[in-house]
């Protein structure tokens, strides 16, 4: 291998959605958060990464779908590389180009998926080779949800004690083909406000101001053991209330939070009661909402379900597409192929 292609590398990150919310950190420098979340890595969206650091480079090239990244996003991704120049002892600046093979407009977080892609090629082509754990705690400094998209299936991010941060990783709870029958429904909804304060720095006013936070918190380890449970068991019947009571708690605190944060519009929320309505009806839960910082309602149901619960879904005002989703694969090396940023 000549010495060029030895410092480039792709990555291919997934998305993930997030069943127990991460939201508040306990030391906003290290990236470590006030409590334990559990999401689900989602297949078939991805974001594709490419990283070559190059003795020809000044300075470092970012590339975001196709165009030069925002200023704001840039800086983000350099100094994500600097830590990763620090680790590997290497002088370099790098060219990064990454694409998301899902609309970046259409609002789904690409935060996850992008920076654990970023993680991965960046160690890759700087010739580290971290493990799963470690890489998922280097993807937190880029964006805390992508040290979740590491792994696959169902994820824990444990939210540890220890104040430098060793005992804070993701880990896989369970594998992606673990429950087949589960399914995704994530609704496009009309309009979906583009976020005005990242997920970050709006997190801390809630840890701040929510007068629900600590109560919320105090809750969460109680809900993580039912669904880790639930999820175990495969058990949708005890999976979905937990699911839709921790997003109407994450929901409350982001509405007591000063200045108030409200990521639904009137859609989101018609999602929400449909919800509740298809479960009211058929007298037991066939379905559980979840949304993260947006507009954007992600339902679960069984296979089983999955058509009657999307014809529903399908004629609320507003709706604009439905796309239907399963648990899949975590970050993995890609190959450069032919229409791949690496190509
Ligand atoms: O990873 P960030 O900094 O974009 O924050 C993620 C926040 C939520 O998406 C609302 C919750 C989560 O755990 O993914």
């Amino acid at each position: 291998m000549s010495a060029d292609r030895a410092r480039t590398a792709i990555y291919e990150a997934p998305p993930n959605i997030a069943l127990i919310k991460y939201w508040g950190m306990r030391d906003v420098d290290r990236g470590l958060p006030c409590n334990a979340s559990l999401s689900v890595t989602l297949e078939r969206l991805r974001s594709r990464t490419s990283v070559r650091f190059d003795a020809a480079l000044r300075e470092d090239l970012v590339e975001l779908n196709g165009a030069p990244a925002a200023e704001g996003a840039r800086q983000s991704v350099v100094r994500f590389l600097d830590r990763v120049r620090e680790m590997a002892d290497l002088n370099l600046r790098a060219s990064v180009r990454s694409e998301n093979n899902f609309p970046t407009a259409s609002g789904l977080a690409s935060s996850a998926s992008g920076f654990a892609a970023l993680a991965g090629a960046a160690c890759a082509a700087a010739g580290l080779r971290p493990t799963g754990r470690a890489l998922s705690q280097l993807a937190r400094y880029g964006s805390g949800s992508a040290s979740r998209s590491i792994f696959g299936g169902f994820v824990e991010w444990r939210a540890g004690a220890k104040p430098d941060g060793s005992d804070c990783y993701a880990r896989s709870l369970y594998p992606a083909d673990h429950w087949p029958d589960l399914v995704d429904e994530v609704v496009l909804v009309e309009g979906a406000p583009v976020k005005e304060v990242r997920s970050e720095v709006a997190m801390q006013w809630s840890v701040r101001t929510s007068p629900g936070y600590s109560r919320r918190l105090a809750e969460i380890p109680r809900r993580l053991e039912r669904m880790r449970r639930a999820i175990g068991a495969r058990d949708a019947g005890a999976l979905f209330p937990v699911v839709m009571e921790e997003c109407d708690s994450f929901r409350e605190v982001c509405e007591t939070t000063r200045p108030a944060l409200d990521y639904l519009t009137s859609t989101s929320r018609a999602i929400l009661g449909e919800v509740h309505a298809i479960n009211r009806e058929a007298g037991r839960p066939l379905a559980a909402y979840t949304h993260d910082a947006g507009a954007h309602v992600h339902v679960f149901t069984l296979a089983r379900h999955a058509p009657g619960v999307r014809r529903r879904l399908a004629r609320i005002p507003g709706v604009r597409e439905i796309l239907r989703v399963r648990p899949g694969p975590g970050a993995r090396r890609a190959r450069p192929g032919p229409t791949g940023p690496g190509a």
